[in-house]
């Protein structure tokens, strides 16, 4: 097995605080890699190194063998990186499908050039996202809102929708952070559904940060665990959330608000 995403004693440091830790992770590729711990512990730290919003201070990080260590966000982006963020960042006003538009013209990166060189290539461009769009916000049965503010939503289906605008550049390597949070039972049942038809369907590697234990268990070929930056088990899922030291990292940060899920 080879791994898509391969980090060595990779570190961040925020002023005092280390936020991860020489921590080493691969994603094997076709697979679902979880990464959990407890609040703080450097998941979204560790998913903005890999997609290239935050550089490493140390460590090593290679996509598909090549080292990336360097390689500026956007530039990963077009190598096949998509993510989605803990915090929605879609745009409110615009209608769904405008959003999934633009996230392919930010990618493409090539407007300016090609309103000068020739506008019907961009316009081309733009007639061949739109029938994308569609298709992909029909692959989440979501086409009826199609042309609705994404405001119309709820905020599953905005969750839905922020994994539809990643999956318009086609990538191979998605990376999800907290993709089940605030979702209704019946609305993660349906997101653990999709997130396996990504990898069994279209083959794509996930790496998973989620807090939503059924979620992890049900998803998850491999799991890593923080807890203050440092990594502390890796494993199969059963076996890691079992783990008395995992058990007590959670017990030991106020587990609460989350532990029920
Ligand atoms: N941009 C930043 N500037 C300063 N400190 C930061 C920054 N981002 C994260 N931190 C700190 O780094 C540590 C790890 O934070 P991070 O957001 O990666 O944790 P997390 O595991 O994603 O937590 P949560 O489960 O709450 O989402 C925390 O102590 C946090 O306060
Ligand atoms: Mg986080």
């Amino acid at each position: 097995m080879s791994a898509i995403i391969e980090a060595r004693g990779i570190t961040k440091r925020f002023g005092g605080v280390v936020a991860v830790d020489a921590v080493d992770l691969a994603v094997e590729k076709g697979q679902i890699l979880g990464l959990i711990g407890p609040n703080g512990s450097g998941k979204s730290t560790m998913v903005n190194l890999v997609t290239g919003e935050m550089m490493a201070d140390e460590g090593s990080l290679s996509f598909n063998g090549a080292d990336i260590a360097r390689m500026a966000l956007h530039r990963r982006a077009r190598a096949g990186m998509a993510r989605s963020f803990q915090m929605l960042r879609l745009f409110q006003s615009l209608s769904v499908e405008e959003n999934l538009v633009l996230a392919n013209h930010m990618r493409m990166k090539t407007s300016v050039v090609d309103s000068f060189f020739g506008r019907a290539d961009s316009r081309a461009e733009d007639a061949r996202a739109r029938v994308k769009a569609r298709e992909l916000l029909a692959w989440f049965d979501l086409q009826e809102f199609a042309d609705r503010p994404v405001t119309a939503m709820s905020i599953g289906q905005q969750r839905m929708v922020e994994i539809a605008r990643g999956l318009m550049s086609e990538p191979t390597l998605l990376v999800l952070d907290e993709p089940a949070a605030g979702l209704s039972p019946p609305n993660v049942d349906k997101l653990i559904a999709l997130i396996r038809r990504l990898r069994d369907e279209f083959g794509i590697s996930i790496l998973l940060v989620e807090h939503v234990m059924r979620v992890v268990r049900d998803l998850c070929d491999r799991v890593v665990v923080l807890d203050s930056g440092k990594k502390i088990a890796e494993g199969a899922p059963d076996v890691v959330v079992k783990d008395p030291v995992v058990v007590e990292a959670y017990i030991g940060s106020g587990w609460k608000r989350r532990a029920q899920a």
